[in-house]
């Protein structure tokens, strides 16, 4: 089982962007935490992270076929990018929206994802912790998958 964790614009900034928001871990630091729980877990992880909207279109185009999941932060991307749904709903592969804020606790324009609809479900508001829930979510997401159910 293959995992795609794709992170939006700003995220590179994590550790020193706002941290009372965001929490003082870098990207490079949540990742390895989620390497290791991956490892015990047996399924592979790789990360991305964009700021580019394209990037991020290519990359969700290019993982058809090499993943089984995509757990996505599309960061600001979340209430603006028709064509980032798009690429998700195009894509067929299961997606999990993850923050690591509480959007819906923070300014209006934040309440709307435009990603959700085509995703699973949405981990967030957890911090770091998101992603750590993300990871299990993507796992039994696949897991049923195979099942078929
Ligand atoms: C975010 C929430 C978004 O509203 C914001 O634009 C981000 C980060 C989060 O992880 O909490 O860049 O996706």
């Amino acid at each position: 089982m293959k995992i795609l964790f794709l992170n939006g614009p700003n995220l590179n900034l994590l550790g020193s962007r706002e941290p009372e928001v965001y929490g003082r871990l870098s990207l490079a630091e949540i990742e390895a935490e989620v390497r290791k729980r991956a490892a015990e877990r047996g399924v592979e992880v790789e990360f991305a992270q964009s700021n580019s909207e394209g990037v991020l279109v290519d990359l969700i185009q290019q993982a058809r076929g090499r993943f089984d999941v995509i757990v996505f932060n599309p960061a600001g991307y979340t209430h603006t990018s028709v064509a980032l749904r798009d690429a998700i709903a195009a894509c067929g592969i299961p997606a999990i929206e993850i923050h690591l804020s509480n959007i819906h606790a923070r300014e209006p324009f934040r309440r709307e994802s435009l990603i959700a609809p085509v995703c699973c479900g949405q981990v967030l508001g957890f911090g770091a912790g998101s992603y750590v829930l993300g990871l299990e979510a993507a796992i039994m997401v696949a897991g049923h998958n195979r099942a078929g159910n």
